[in-house]
């Protein structure tokens, strides 16, 4: 079979360019080791965009996008672009990429490294590996949103003036297949799924809990459990080592994985994978953002874009094996105490690495 791969790469903004570079070279260096052909072409998405075409998404860039086996995205965004028109954000290009490319499933694992225990803001906390599912083309982020203006008054008799909604709907094939998807992937680990709404006050979290509890009819090796966000939230804090894999809506799900991240130590590690159908292109990016505070200092960790690389091998193009080296490459330079800024401890054994450093750290320990 030919092991022939062509990725899109969009750089984005702020430290971007830096970290998916060092994501470029560490799969460079693996498909030498690994005798694997990956074609990289870049495009532009995000601010860059924005200020080359005018546009956060350019036709050129999705037709790329589509046209490859996976994309690799740094991030978007950042001040700059604050005053543009919210049609016109950097980040509608993710949206934007994440829709057109039908990538209804955001798997962002948040793994506790031993060594880096001490960074987390939990202290002497068990080991944390935890799989957040995060439905990602539906609910409120891309539900009807709008506003009218209103001459009734409120109950108090305050004038209520102009209105502003946005929506949260889910159809039953919107959330069955990514339960479906997050039962399978409970299975593949610890067995056990907890389905993260809001069910004593949102109707479209009781379907959910309805759909969730019937798709584990299917999957009955897998304990489901399921618990409203606010409590959610703080169990990640109260006890992090007792979830497995989590499986809850967009936007529950964007903000539970910046919690779970912090609580490994640092957002700075974590990769995550965006998928659609079987056959079709998946997204990796980390999921930290652009950081513009520290774009071109070279402080950027450049850990959660190669472990986001890692993913795509794995999960897009089917390398099992160049993947676990990446990830074996990690968690070694990690042990022996390599740290960007980000990650440090004041350890004295610790050797401090900026981007490139980090980057050329994990590249010689690939086998
Ligand atoms: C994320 C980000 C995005 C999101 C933003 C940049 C639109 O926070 O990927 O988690 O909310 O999905
Ligand atoms: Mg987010």
């Amino acid at each position: 079979m030919a092991r022939d791969y062509k990725i899109a790469v969009i750089e984005g903004d702020g430290i971007g360019p830096e970290i998916v570079d060092s994501a470029l070279r560490v799969l460079s260096a693996t498909a030498r080791i690994y005798h694997l052909t990956i074609k990289a072409v870049k495009y532009t998405a995000g601010g860059a965009a924005i200020d080359q075409f005018g546009v956060p998404l350019p036709d050129k860039t999705l037709e790329g996008a589509k046209a490859s086996d996976a994309v690799l995205l740094g991030a978007v965004g950042g001040p700059k672009w604050d005053d543009v028109a919210p049609e016109l954000r950097p980040e509608r290009a993710l949206l934007g990429l994440r829709s057109a490319l039908g990538l209804y499933s955001n798997l962002r694992p948040a793994v506790m490294y031993p060594e880096l225990s001490e960074a987390s803001p939990l202290k002497n906390t068990k080991p944390i590996d935890i799989m957040i599912v995060r439905e990602l083309t539906g609910g409120i982020y891309f539900g009807e949103r709008g506003s009218y203006d209103s001459d009734e008054d409120l109950s108090d008799g305050t004038p209520r003036g102009k209105v502003t909604f946005d929506t949260e709907s889910y159809s039953e094939g919107e959330i069955s297949r990514i339960v479906r998807q997050a039962f399978s992937i409970a299975r593949s680990r610890k067995g056990h799924l907890t389905l993260v709404d809001k069910a004593n006050v949102l109707a479209t979290s009781r379907e959910w809990r309805r759909i969730a509890s019937e798709i584990n009819a299917d999957y009955p090796d897998v304990k489901l459990d399921c618990l409203y966000i606010d409590n959610a939230a703080m169990q990640l804090i109260a006890r992090p080592y007792s979830f497995d894999t989590i499986v809850t809506s967009n936007m529950f799900g964007d903000i539970l994985s910046d919690e779970a991240g912090q609580i490994t130590g640092s957002i700075g590690m974590l990769p995550s994978a965006s998928l659609g159908k079987p056959g079709t292109p998946g997204m990796y990016e980390p999921v930290h953002g652009s950081a513009p505070d520290i774009a071109g200092t070279g402080k950027a960790n450049p850990i959660a874009t190669i472990l986001s690389s890692a993913m795509m091998l794995r999960l897009s193009l089917g390398e099992d094996k160049a993947a676990a080296s990446i990830e074996k490459a990690v968690s070694q330079v990690i042990s022996e105490g390599y740290r960007t800024t980000d990650i440090m401890i004041g350890k004295d054994y610790v050797k401090i690495c900026n981007t490139d450093q980090m980057t050329d750290a994990v590249i010689s320990k690939l086998k």
